[in-house]
């Protein structure tokens, strides 16, 4: 598919669909909407009339336009009230405009919509809007499943001049299908070793350094909680560090760290009924962000050096299964009671952060499908913030704005941490159900000493069930987009 930017304007510009924006206060056509209504013989206002298009946000409707016109078909997108406009808003229109025109066998499509912000965030918008929602994932299906059919060409309508915006967004959107295809696979396809080989074809495609410890390494570094969650499994742990250097003396150094338990049974405190095991091939979504972020990244080639860390492994149940009630050490020398052994993925990343804060970087974040409680208390759409650090969570505050992830901060409350203490050990690795999300947080804190630091749970976020799903069903390669522009802030 090829996408550019074009200063044509929508009255002269010819193709399959054209796809046209409208506001909420702005429903009459006057202007040039007047004119182009003008020109398509009263279509477009015929389709706002019967439609009873009220220009409300994500609303959609089109039409065949008949006669010679230069346009097969009028799309047209809701964009709310013109005052409350967003980037996502043009990114939401955009992903609707796609998946109509593929619907409606378009193959080439125009796009107009008003600026937000400047030229270049507005392509980029669009860009990711339809990018995202035209990937189709059909490596699991035995035919091809094609909805429609393919657009091969979309053009951005008067909007010159922004050609490396796109390039570059497409470039993040690589990253982004990178993560979805990594959640997607299931567990019998995605493994810890199937994770190092991704990393490996990564670093090999784009002049990465690769690092990956066998358990015998991490063994070597004391990675005791890591490996307490690994001891059941039939498929050896993986510990992935992966980093990004630019030429020259980098601006700053940070560290990303995923969570990436390739499968989540919750050990002996095994997931019961009604608590999505079936689901669990998802917990490795920080680790698909992460490396989704370095596939990005690398392209995009930022003056900053970026460290990509992931302990993956299992969680599984066997003879030498963790025992719940067992003691286990992390590499930093603190010991854990494990009261529970579903709340594995903190004590993976628990030896992941000090293997992270050893490499000296400048901040350190944490993406983690952590606790169903985060779910609870913030829904699927938004993730959960939590760092000691205000000029840390402002800079992932703005960056998950620019991209459209929502994001809440939320509290690091050290007096919840007293539910969290064990009797013979420093600390158990669960709270009570109370403030859930909060004492995970809490537990991570203790495996930081004094690095810039911040966790996000995307526990709710890193998947839409199809009733749900708008633009995007399935994995969503949340944090992705986060990330790059937090590290090229
Ligand atoms: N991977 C789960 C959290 C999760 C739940 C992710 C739902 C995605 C959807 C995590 O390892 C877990 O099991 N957390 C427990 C913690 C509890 C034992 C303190 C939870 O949230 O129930
Ligand atoms: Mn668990
Ligand atoms: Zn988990």
């Amino acid at each position: 598919m090829e996408i550019r930017a074009t200063n044509t304007s929508q009255l002269e510009w010819a193709g399959d669909a054209l796809a046209i924006g409208l506001f909420e206060d702005a429903i009459e056509l006057t202007g040039d909407m007047a004119k182009l209504d003008e020109l398509l013989a009263g279509t477009l206002s015929e389709l706002i009339a019967e439609t009873e298009f009220k220009g409300k946000i994500n609303s959609s409707a089109s039409t065949r336009v008949g006669g010679k016109n230069p346009i097969r078909k009028i799309i047209i997108v809701g964009l709310g009230k013109s005052e409350d406009l967003k980037l996502d808003t043009l990114r939401q229109a955009a992903g609707i405009s796609g998946r109509l025109a593929k619907q409606e066998r378009c193959k080439t499509l125009g796009i107009s919509l008003p600026i937000c912000q400047d030229a270049n965030s507005t392509a980029t918008a669009i860009t990711e809007g339809i990018e995202l929602v035209l990937h189709q994932d059909n490596r699991f299906k035995s035919e091809l499943e094609n909805l429609g059919t393919d657009v091969e060409k979309v053009e951005l309508i008067s909007l010159a001049g922004v050609d490396e915006a796109i390039a570059r967004a497409r470039q993040i959107c690589s990253g982004v299908i990178l993560a979805r295809e990594l959640v997607a696979a299931p567990a019998n396809s995605c493994t810890p070793i199937t994770m190092a080989e991704t990393a490996e074809a990564l670093a090999q495609e784009f002049g990465l350094e690769l690092e990956i410890l066998e358990k015998e390494d991490c063994e070597k570094l004391g990675m005791g909680a890591f490996l307490g969650v690994a001891q059941a499994s039939d498929l050896p742990p993986k510990f992935i560090h992966i980093t990004y250097k630019p030429e020259g003396t980098p601006r700053r150094k940070l560290a990303i760290v995923g969570k990436g338990l390739t499968f989540d049974s919750g050990g002996l405190n095994l997931k019961v009924g009604g608590s999505s095991i079936e689901m669990m091939k998802t917990d490795m979504s920080g680790a698909g962000a992460t490396f989704g972020a370095v596939k990005a990244i690398a392209q995009l080639k930022p003056d900053v050096e970026v460290h990509f860390i992931s302990a993956v492994t299992e969680n599984m149940i066997s003879g030498h299964a963790m025992h719940p009630g067992d003691f286990l050490t992390a590499s930093n020398g603190k010991t854990i009671e494990v009261n529970n052994t579903d709340a594995e993925g903190r004590l993976t990343l628990a030896d992941a952060l000090v293997f992270a804060e050893k490499l000296e970087v400048d901040a350190i974040v944490d993406l983690a499908t952590l606790t169903g409680a985060c779910v609870v208390a913030l829904g699927n759409d938004i993730a959960g913030l939590w760092s000691p650090n205000d000029d840390l969570a402002a800079e992932l505050t703005a960056a998950a704005e620019k991209s459209g992830e929502k994001m809440w901060r939320m509290p690091l409350e050290e007096k919840y941490f007293e539910g969290m203490k064990a009797i013979h050990a420093d600390m158990k690795n669960t709270g009570p159900r109370p403030g859930g999300a909060i004492t995970a947080a809490l537990f991570l804190k203790q495996f930081i000493k004094d690095t810039p630091w911040a966790h996000l749970d995307i526990a709710g976020t890193a998947w839409v069930d199809a009733e749900d799903g708008y633009n995007n069903t399935g994995a969503t390669g949340y944090g992705v987009r986060t990330l790059v522009n937090w590290v090229l802030s």
